[in-house]
């Protein structure tokens, strides 16, 4: 099962690392991955995909990437790497660390979309990936370049499925983890990877954007390679959940595609896919990228209402919803960006709508975790104020696994999660989807009388 094939080195394939600021090209970045001379973030660019000589050949590679998904090589079989012509190439093949990443399905959501009002909506589950987030298909690419330049440590400032996904990379590729969360602040299910994957877990007293002024100070005086997703190479990665969705969809795009908001890491990459594969002719027209943030942390939402993304407005962040509890994102520039260029909006969601929508993902039979469910809550509101067309076909993208999250879960379900905050109206409208468990005598009367209670409650 060794691959001895080393990916053949082409001409279009070569890669810049560009400031997206003021342009300048950089042959290396620095260690927290900012211009030294205007100090914005660098993103890769492949300068001869402008050109009409050595441009990737769209037809060509749609043949070969399907050929590729019965191949039995260690790179065709990731999600990430059998699309290795629209990446930076890593080295001779042999360095990269690949756990199969990438290969997440689409689903239909019936359910959903009936409550939404719309006709066609699916979900690309990029939470069954292998650490069960999105993060493991920018994480193959960019752990495998610090694995390449000859790093012995990884570190990341995380909510928690960053340092999932590093830990579990480094881990493959026979590096040290270091890993910075706030402290009380991520879900059990994500620290416990990150433990079980070996890294050195630091829970700081402060929030994520606090986590994150420490750890640019670190690498600055360490040689330790920074992961998070200023690091241009996960975004690459991150790239190929829109060309496997487009696969998937016969080249056809979507209208809509609705991403949550945090760090803007994943927003920014899932455009520029979108934006290349234009360019490139893989498909013929953009859908709108839509982003989705929870009320309590919205400075994507005020930076475009207040002043049309011209200069971040920062918060001071508090949602339920972990993952995306950001007040300050890194990556708000590129995201801008893309809203501007694909037509897409921004909208925030309440706790209650977060929480209702993902027991609603929940009840379609697939779930995922709280941050997800802001795309689902996010649509209701797109579709009420007509942004979204009841005929137009919708993909939201589900970034994290139901279970990275039992707890938020269990209390949704059990009523504990609004308790005390919410009024008479949330209730109501909660307790339609609230499945606590029933706990019972150990006899078959009881059984068979919840039976009956509750197909005569299901059937009204
Ligand atoms: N959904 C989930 C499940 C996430 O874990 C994150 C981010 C997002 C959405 C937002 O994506 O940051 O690219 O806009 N989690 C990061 C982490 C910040 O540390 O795990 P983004």
């Amino acid at each position: 099962m060794t691959d001895h094939t080393p990916p053949r080195f082409n001409p279009e394939h070569a890669s810049q690392l560009q400031c997206i600021g003021c342009g300048r090209l950089h042959k290396k970045a620095e260690q927290n991955f900012r211009c030294q001379d205007c100090g914005d973030l660098l993103e890769i660019v492949y300068p001869n995909w402008d050109g009409s000589g050595a441009r990737p050949d769209a037809a060509a590679l749609k043949a070969v990437w399907l050929q590729r998904r019965t191949s039995g090589l260690r790179l065709d079989q990731s999600g990430v790497w059998r699309f290795r012509e629209m990446l930076p190439i890593v080295g001779d093949g042999q360095q990269v660390i690949t756990l199969r990443e990438g290969n997440t399905p689409v689903y239909e959501m019936p359910g959903c979309a009936s409550i939404a009002g719309l006709q066609q909506l699916y979900a690309k589950h990029q939470g069954m990936n292998p650490t069960g987030s999105f993060k493991d298909t920018g994480m193959t690419v960019a752990a495998s370049v610090a694995r390449r330049e000859g790093f012995r440590w990884v570190a990341c400032a995380s909510t928690g499925n960053t340092s999932a996904s590093m830990a579990a990379y480094g881990a493959r590729g026979g590096m040290r983890s270091l890993v910075l969360i706030p402290e009380g602040k991520v879900s059990w299910g994500k620290l416990s990877q990150a433990l079980d994957y070996g890294a050195v877990t630091c829970q700081l007293k402060t929030d994520f954007d606090g986590c994150m002024r420490v750890l640019n100070e670190v690498v600055q005086r360490m040689p330790v390679y920074l992961l998070n997703s200023v690091n241009p190479y996960r975004l690459e990665g991150q790239k190929t959940a829109a060309i496997e969705l487009m696969e998937q969809f016969d080249w056809q795009p979507p209208d809509h595609v609705i991403v949550p908001g945090g760090n803007l890491g994943n927003s920014s990459a899932l455009g520029k896919a979108f934006i290349e594969m234009k360019k490139l002719g893989f498909i013929s027209a953009l859908p709108k990228i839509s982003i989705i943030q929870a009320a309590g942390a919205n400075p994507l939402v005020q930076t475009m209402r207040e002043n049309g993304g011209k200069q971040l407005i920062s918060v001071k962040a508090e949602t339920a919803a972990s993952a995306i509890r950001i007040g300050s994102p890194a990556s708000w520039k590129k995201a801008v960006r893309v809203l501007q260029v694909t037509g897409g909006t921004v909208e925030q969601v309440s706790e209650v709508e977060i929480a209702l929508a993902k027991a609603e993902i929940g009840a379609d039979g697939i779930g995922c975790e709280p941050a997800s469910a802001v795309t689902l809550a996010g649509v209701k509101k797109l579709v009420r104020q007509g942004f979204v067309k009841s005929g137009e076909s919708v993909v939201l993208i589900l970034t994290g696994h139901l279970l990275k999250d039992p707890e938020f879960t269990l209390k949704f379900h059990r009523g504990d999660l609004f308790s005390r905050s919410e009024g008479e109206k949330e209730a109501v409208i909660l307790a339609a989807q609230q499945r606590a468990p029933i706990v019972l005598d150990a006899t078959v009367d009881a059984v068979i009388r919840t039976l009956n209670e509750a197909d005569d409650r299901l059937e009204t």
